[in-house]
């Protein structure tokens, strides 16, 4: 790890580290300088990746944490200003995406998603804010980040995604509206919308959804999780003038 990366003197936390977008962010985010924090439900993936950061240079702190439970969600922040010092980046990035036509859908499905995609998100963002306030004072940088990650479906409805659709609105509003009351603090508040990436994200529907997923995507190149993970990366390390509030990820083949 160079002692020049751009992050280099910061912490951040990323939710969701332990597959997909997650895990390339937090391998990217560490690379770019930064202590990182990782969490999720599969601790042995997380101690694996920790190691992996650490075997490169970085530092890393793996925790379990089940984010839709609010007291984990509020000691994952407080465990990581306190093994580590600060919190100056956050990746609200843990999500499930459960899809189908509402007529049909398990209820159960709708739970999961509110309470990962929003609740849990909103738990996060809450214990973090007064952590990014604080940093945004203080060197190295004097600005922090809160980047969301919402989706494509965050901008457009489609049928058989109807409560997906919504949580991730709802991210997208939540985020405006916050980055408005903070920005002049110098915590940027940024949503991050990618079409469809390779991940598990879709593995864990019902068979049949999953299989018209793959009908939907069959031919299409999808974006990697790193490609996200560099998105993520411009945002953060870009300098403290500079508000990148949005930004939408398609792969090139995608059209809607
Ligand atoms: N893949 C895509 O095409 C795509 C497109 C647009 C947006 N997104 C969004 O990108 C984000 C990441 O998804 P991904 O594609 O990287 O999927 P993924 O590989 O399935 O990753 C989801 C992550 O969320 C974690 N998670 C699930 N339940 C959790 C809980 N209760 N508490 C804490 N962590 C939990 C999972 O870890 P554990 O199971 O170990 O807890 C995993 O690390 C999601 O918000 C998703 O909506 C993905």
């Amino acid at each position: 790890m160079p002692s020049d990366a751009v992050l280099t003197g910061t912490v951040a936390l990323v939710t969701g580290a332990s597959s997909g977008i997650g895990e390339a962010t937090a391998r990217r985010l560490a690379a770019d300088g930064a202590a990182v924090a990782i969490a999720a439900r599969r601790v042995d993936r997380l101690e694996a990746l920790a190691r992996e950061i650490e075997d490169a240079g970085g530092r890393a702190l793996a925790v379990e944490s089940d984010i839709t439970d609010r007291a984990q969600a509020e000691a994952l922040v407080e465990r990581t200003v306190a093994e580590l010092g600060r919190l100056d980046t956050v990746v609200n990035n843990a999500g499930v995406m459960l899809l189908g036509p509402a007529e049909d859908a398990d209820i159960e499905e709708w739970e999961r998603m509110v309470d990962l995609n929003v609740t849990g998100l909103l738990y996060v963002a809450k214990a973090a804010l007064p952590h990014l306030i604080a940093a945004a004072e203080e060197e190295p940088r004097r600005v922090t980040d809160l980047i969301n990650i919402s989706s494509v479906a965050g901008r457009r409805a489609r049928s058989d995604s109807a409560v997906y659709n919504l949580t991730k609105h709802g991210v997208g509003a939540f985020s405006e509206a916050l980055r408005q009351e903070v920005t002049q603090r110098h915590v940027r508040v940024s949503l991050v919308e990618p079409g469809a990436v390779s991940t598990e994200l879709a593995g864990h529907n019902r068979p049949e959804v999953q299989e018209a997923m793959r009908t939907r995507f069959a031919d299409m190149e999808r974006l990697e999780a790193s490609d996200i993970a560099d998105a993520i990366s411009y945002i953060v390390t870009r300098p403290r003038h500079v508000a990148i509030n949005e930004i939408l990820v398609r792969p090139t083949e995608q059209q809607n």
